[in-house]
């Protein structure tokens, strides 16, 4: 499927079936003899997605989910950490942007007089509000669901729902930043800015400055075309990831918030797993992802 400008979707198709695989590796990562979180609802969405149709990646797919378990887990635990310091240092608004199926507001432990808003495609939260619904569960901060394409004025659209910019926030940018063109990414950036009180906080997954090098760039490529070559051959239909992201060289996102009056600390893929005791598998990721959890301070 090609990106369009204003290409929309439903859980089960096109990026918003990437949200199905993050929910597959949480699940998985819960069923471990030792997660590193527990959330109990990420097998609900794969069964209600199965239910309308949906088919969980399967043989070279679904090998390489499993090979990126350990990052997958890794990053939701750094996330989650995020979330329970910002409330610790005071800050009870927090904004998820693309969202998807993270189930923080169902199972962390927020400070009471929480609010949390979640920013994703109208179908994508409408499909997770369903489900929570259907199995009663209730939210562990207040909720507030903002259906908007962060292409589109989803400023005005939180501010319609209730947001206040002159509050502290607590922002999470987490799976994102592939499916939005670079100049998307710069915009996105400028909109959180200007609606960032002092002391508001930021967590990002980034793409970090080797992911862009003509080397890496070439690296993945065959090594997509491998994985593709290979799901050919055993009768399946693995698609180009290619098609949903925008390889395109894009602003440093450290950098740029450091130069926009946030204190700025940067930690690099590898070293979150390695402080998780998470390794890769080298013979399917080369043991390394190329991104960076950048986490900042509002000055
Ligand atoms: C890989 S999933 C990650 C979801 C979630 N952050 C997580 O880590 O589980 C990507 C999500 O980004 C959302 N997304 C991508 N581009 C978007 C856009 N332009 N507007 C709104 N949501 C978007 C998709 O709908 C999908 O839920």
């Amino acid at each position: 499927m090609t990106r369009t400008d204003d290409d929309s979707w439903d859980i089960t198709e096109s990026v918003g079936a990437t949200a199905l695989g993050v929910a597959m590796a949480r699940a998985r990562e819960t069923a471990a003899e030792s997660p590193l979180f527990t959330d109990r609802y990420a097998q609900l969405f794969l069964d209600a997605a199965a239910e309308r149709g949906w088919r969980p990646p399967a043989g070279v797919m679904a090998d390489r989910i499993r090979a990126i378990g350990n990052y997958a887990a890794s990053r939701t635990k750094w996330f989650d950490e995020f979330f329970l310091a910002a409330g610790a240092a005071g800050i009870r608004q927090a904004v998820i942007l693309a969202a998807g199926l993270d189930a923080r507001v169902w199972r962390l432990p927020w400070v009471h007089d929480t609010v949390v808003f979640e920013i994703d495609q109208p179908q994508v939260l409408r499909f997770k509000q369903e489900v929570l619904a259907a199995h009663r569960v209730t939210a562990t901060a207040g909720y507030v669901a903002v259906p908007v394409d962060l292409r589109q004025d989803w400023p005005e659209a939180l501010r319609q729902a209730g947001f206040d910019p002159s509050r502290p926030t607590a922002w999470s940018v987490e799976g994102l930043l592939p499916y939005l063109p670079a100049d998307a990414q710069h915009l996105l950036f400028e909109r959180i800015d200007d609606l960032s009180a002092r002391d508001s906080r930021i967590a990002v997954e980034a793409f970090s400055a080797d992911f862009f090098s003509e080397e890496h760039l070439a690296r993945r490529r065959e090594r997509i075309e491998q994985m593709r070559a290979e799901s050919a051959a055993a009768g399946e239909d693995m698609p180009d990831p290619d098609q949903l992201w925008f390889i395109e060289e894009r602003d440093d996102v450290g950098s740029w918030l450091s130069e926009h009056r946030w204190e700025v600390s940067t930690l690099p893929a590898d070293d979150l797993l390695a402080r998780y005791h998470r390794p890769l598998p080298a013979d399917t990721t080369e043991g390394t992802m190329l991104t960076d959890f950048v986490e900042g301070i509002r000055l």
